[in-house]
């Protein structure tokens, strides 16, 4: 696997394994890779594609008082699972190659960004859709991979490339979980042992709701109890709410709907979402 860190180098990278014809997709993370992200590159390697990730803590997707200087970084055993999982090329742009001074622009896409996550973390996602739109530009994919785990995230990504005309196909991948139900990620590490224990509310709260709307309770009941469960386990609520699987709007019972939570353990954010209609 090749490491590139020059824009330069990218675009004859890209090229060279565009030469025999491949396909190009497009792993974005921001580092301190788990095996969700290895079931990203897993879903990527398809018959006629060569896999490129990147990898960027990207500061615009960081509030004031967010984790930016304390974001897990572990570049060499990054390398070293993207190589053994059979990455082609790994994207490493250095801060300044990607915001150079004088960088003015911002990409924001309005109505699905701003709810759940996006009023709970103002600017968060006009800079994911910001960085986002720039690895697409530079990487130029023909297919893109994101975890289902960053649910609004992905809603927000097929929005904007839809808008924008893009064509890059958006895939998203079944959240990884850890044995006991926990939604794999790389803020996971920050959860002390009590917390660790703890955390198993947040799957199994969303499990029981999304198991007793989908046999018609009524979701305001099924939510309560699932709040409940997350305060009584010792988390604090950003939201745990039912939405429209596609617009994150109203929920429509004729329409796929899916269950999204994030809540608080001690100074660790934790998101997770489920699915509540097969197919949804
Ligand atoms: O999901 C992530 O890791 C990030 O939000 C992404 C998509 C790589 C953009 O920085």
């Amino acid at each position: 696997m090749q490491t590139i860190r020059q824009l330069d180098l990218l675009r004859q990278g890209v090229a060279d394994l565009r030469g025999d014809g491949s396909r190009i997709a497009l792993v974005p993370t921001m580092g301190a890779l788990h095996a969700g992200h290895l079931a990203l590159i897993e879903a990527a390697k398809r018959p006629g594609t060569r896999v490129v990730a990147s990898i960027f803590v990207n500061p615009k997707q960081f509030g004031a008082n967010e984790d930016l200087s304390r974001y897990p970084r572990k570049e060499l055993a990054d390398t070293r699972m993207l190589t053994e999982a059979g990455c082609d090329l790994l994207w490493m742009p250095p801060v300044e190659a990607m915001y150079p001074a004088g960088f003015a622009t911002n990409v924001s896409v309005a109505g699905i960004s701003e709810g759940l996550d996006g009023a709970a973390r103002p600017g968060h996602f006009d800079g994911v859709a910001t960085v986002v739109t720039k690895l697409f530009n530079q990487v130029r994919p023909d297919v893109a991979y994101f975890g289902e785990k960053d649910f609004q995230q992905l809603a927000v990504i097929r929005r904007m490339v839809a808008d924008l005309d893009t064509g890059i196909e958006i895939i998203g991948v079944p959240t990884q979980r850890e044995d006991d139900g926990l939604a794999l990620s790389s803020r996971n590490i920050y959860l002390d042992e009590a917390e660790r224990v703890k955390a198993v509310a947040m799957p199994r709260a969303l499990g029981v709701a999304a198991r007793a709307i989908h046999k018609g309770d009524a979701p305001e009941s099924a939510l309560a109890a699932a709040r409940d469960t997350l305060i009584a386990a010792g988390f604090t609520i950003d939201y745990v709410e039912l939405v429209d699987a596609e617009t994150l709007g109203a929920p429509d019972p004729a329409r796929p709907r899916r269950l999204v939570a994030a809540a608080r353990l001690g100074t660790t954010r934790l998101i997770d979402n489920l699915a509540v209609d097969p197919n949804g």
